[in-house]
């Protein structure tokens, strides 16, 4: 059957950070339907307990995967990958793509060590753990769980400037040490640019954006005869703050001002 409607994509994130995701995708797809919700109100996610986040990713989107007949969703956010993705696959019939930090593109890549700036949460996972074990071989690993970094990646899409001290001094520990560093959390693509002016060109930076629009465009159906012109929602689960701010940045993206979507109940089944 031929499809004249563009498929309807649902990107999933505590925060900004999964916009990082999303602009890779429209670069590829841009003319896709998109939806993008993010669950403010239980911000930041990497400090969050594991039941709940769960809990909450899995009524949120299946929620709005009915609502909006969503095609295909991606859950832009490290933290919640890691541990939310067998338990949607399972209640929702379409894909769901995943993103989880760069370990094995990074560890091909480096010659000396191995550095993965990440949230608190996703340093701690046993899925992190399990990568670094499967793909980095015969090198060094360098931890670094900061949320003061998704912090300062919301504050610059509303406008703030970064303090480029404060971001050297969190970045520290990657200094003299790695030659490859991962971004896993998809906050830090946003502020990629000032993470390299602090570290300097002699480490690399590594994320998975791309690959995951990759994924997401080999997932769709080829179809050219997708129509341009829709416009694109976007969501929270409470109020923003400086919400005047980041409609500002949002709305560059293409995308209406910010909606609330209250979570949904959440049931113990
Ligand atoms: N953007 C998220 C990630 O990729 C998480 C940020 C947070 O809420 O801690 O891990």
């Amino acid at each position: 059957m031929k499809r004249f409607s563009q498929p309807n994509v649902l990107i999933f994130d505590s925060g900004v950070g999964g916009l990082s995701v999303f602009q890779e995708i429209k670069k590829l797809l841009p003319t896709l339907n998109y939806y993008y919700v993010f669950d403010n109100e239980a911000y930041p996610y990497g400090e969050l307990l594991q039941e709940t986040l769960i809990a909450r990713v899995n009524a949120l989107v299946i929620k709005m995967t009915q609502q909006f007949a969503i095609d295909l969703v991606v859950i832009a956010c490290n933290t919640a990958s890691t541990i939310v993705l067998p338990s949607l696959r399972s209640a929702l019939a379409v894909p769901v793509v995943g993103v989880v930090p760069a370990i094995k593109p990074a560890s091909l890549l480096a010659s000396r060590a191995v550095g993965l700036i990440a949230t608190p949460a996703t340093v701690t996972r046993q899925y992190t753990h399990d990568l670094i074990r499967d793909f980095v071989k015969e090198k060094e690993v360098e931890l670094l769980g900061s949320t003061r970094l998704v912090d300062i990646a919301e504050e610059k899409l509303r406008g703030r400037a970064i303090d480029l001290q404060e971001l050297s001094d969190i970045l520290q520990p990657m200094r003299n040490k790695v030659d490859v560093a991962v971004l896993g959390c998809t906050h830090f693509p946003l502020i990629k640019e000032e993470i390299q002016q602090v570290l300097g060109e002699e480490i690399a930076l590594v994320d998975s954006g791309q690959a995951i629009a990759r994924r997401v465009q080999a997932l769709l159906p080829a179809l050219e005869a997708w129509q341009n012109g829709q416009t694109w929602r976007i969501f929270s689960t409470a109020q923003p703050w400086e919400e005047q701010a980041l409609n500002r940045s949002v709305m560059d993206m293409g995308f209406n001002p910010i909606e609330v979507y209250p979570l949904p109940e959440i049931s113990d089944r």
